[in-house]
């Protein structure tokens, strides 16, 4: 299995060029299937989620390739609405293709993507929202079909502004009879990718980025297009990692504005963040200060994907900080991780308590989830001496080759695939 060796202790110093952002790329691809003839995604992150979205976007009948960072997908000829089991059990994100393969066939059949490393993760709200549009849902067992003639424009409210469910209710709307309004709509950046690639393909959506979206229903959508927008997640990792590992780092192609809640909080932790149009300088020469109080919450507040990252520059800053997660439920597990690794970090149900230490130390941790993995690649970056990362096909998920995002900036990291190549690691 393969694993990330890291010599720790160097600060980052370099520039990074960020690449297209995975949450927003998954849904504009499975809103490609609407189009009525070929659509160009260009700025595609090549990672394993995304060619699984595309492996079960040719098992519906598009046709679908990838060449650098420009997909693109014909789904004129689509036949199939049901997500083979084994495709949909590889990735959650396959539950966003209801709403595009229900407004395309009046039908869709899925399987319960079941609950994660994160939590629960119900799609309660998702069925709420095509149930309103006039869907008939039957569960069978872990089978769950969605059937209408015709989808009906509705008033809809989110109980929760959950973005998956936000999205594929746009996804269904664009094509039912009549005007849609999504209430307490999330607002996440990635909400405004969707509807303006939805918009190119000819649909009249307005509101994202706002709690309010409205929809107005047209018979047809055709081929455009679009640049994803740059990943806002994997920019806060590396904001993180330069100012733990004390470095001086520049982003280039950032969209700042998307970042506001992770700038504030890292300038109150004493980080020095420059930011000119779409670069971004980010350092943090001296050890960082505590932060009191932090909590995830939806967009615009702390993003919940930043969370455990962010944990490592409290774990290392001056003082107690109080991190509490409100998204997800046991989102900590990477925090018996850092404390293996010299971390004083304590949990109270939703609550963790960060006791800043001087430094953190090497060792062996497992990655037990993408964004808890990116948190112990960082913790790896600014500990003294070698942490051995496991389980790195969680990290894989959403960074593309993170060995080579964090040793362009000159970390000391490795990916390595056995115990051989382990042991060659140690002469590094
Ligand atoms: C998306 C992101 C994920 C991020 C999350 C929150 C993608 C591919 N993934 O996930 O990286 O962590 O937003 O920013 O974009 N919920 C329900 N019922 C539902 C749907 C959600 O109760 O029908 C709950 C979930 O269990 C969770 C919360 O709402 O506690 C947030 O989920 P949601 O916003 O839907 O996240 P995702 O779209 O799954």
């Amino acid at each position: 299995m393969e694993k990330l060796v890291i010599e720790g202790g160097r600060p980052l110093q370099g520039r990074a060029r960020m690449e297209g952002a995975k949450n927003a790329a998954l849904p504009i691809l499975a809103a490609s299937m609407l189009a009525e003839g070929p659509v160009g995604i260009d700025n595609v992150p090549d990672l394993l989620d995304i060619h699984v979205m595309l492996d079960i976007l040719r098992s519906l009948g598009a046709a679908a390739s990838m060449e650098g960072r420009k997909v693109c997908v014909d789904a004129s000829k689509g036949f199939a609405s049901e997500i083979p089991e084994a495709l949909m059990s590889k990735m959650r994100s396959s539950i966003f293709l209801m709403g595009p393969l229900l407004a395309k066939f009046g039908e869709v059949t899925i399987y319960q993507p079941g609950g994660c490393a994160i939590g629960e993760r119900k799609i309660d709200l998702h069925l709420m929202g095509l149930e309103a549009l006039g869907a008939k849902i039957v569960e069978q067992g872990n089978r769950i079909t969605c059937s209408a003639k015709r989808l009906m424009g509705a008033d809809i409210t989110l109980d929760f502004p959950s973005v998956g469910a936000t999205e594929n209710i746009m996804m269904a709307a664009v094509k039912a009879e009549g005007i849609t309004t999504i209430s307490n709509a999330a607002r996440e950046p990635e909400i405004g990718d969707l509807q303006q690639f939805l918009n190119r393909m000819g649909a009249k959506v307005i509101g994202a980025g706002t709690d309010t979206i409205t929809i107005e229903g047209v018979e047809r959508l055709a081929s455009c297009e679009h640049r994803v927008i740059p990943d806002r997640i994997v920019a806060g990792t590396l904001m993180v990692a330069a100012a733990a590992t004390r470095g001086n780092v520049t982003l280039e192609g950032v969209v700042p504005g998307h970042l506001l809640s992770v700038i504030h909080v890292l300038r109150r932790a004493g980080v020095q963040i420059a930011i000119d149009d779409d670069i971004m300088n980010v350092s943090g020469a001296r050890r960082p200060i505590a932060v009191e109080r932090i909590v995830t919450s939806p967009y615009p507040a702390f993003p919940t994907d930043l969370q455990a990252q962010m944990m490592v520059l409290l774990a290392l800053s001056e003082g107690l900080s109080v991190m509490k997660e409100t998204v997800f439920e046991g989102r900590f597990k990477h925090v018996d991780e850092l404390n293996a690794m010299g971390a004083d970090i304590r949990v109270d149900l939703n609550s963790a308590f960060i006791r800043g230490v001087p430094r953190l130390y090497g060792a062996h941790v497992e990655a037990t989830d993408l964004r808890a993995g990116a948190a112990l690649v960082i913790a790896g970056l600014a500990a003294n001496g070698r942490t051995v990362v496991d389980h790195i096909h969680h990290i894989d998920r959403g960074y593309v080759s993170i060995e080579k995002l964090f040793s362009q900036l000159g970390g000391q990291i490795e990916r390595t695939a056995s115990v051989q190549q382990d042991r060659m690691a140690s002469s590094m």
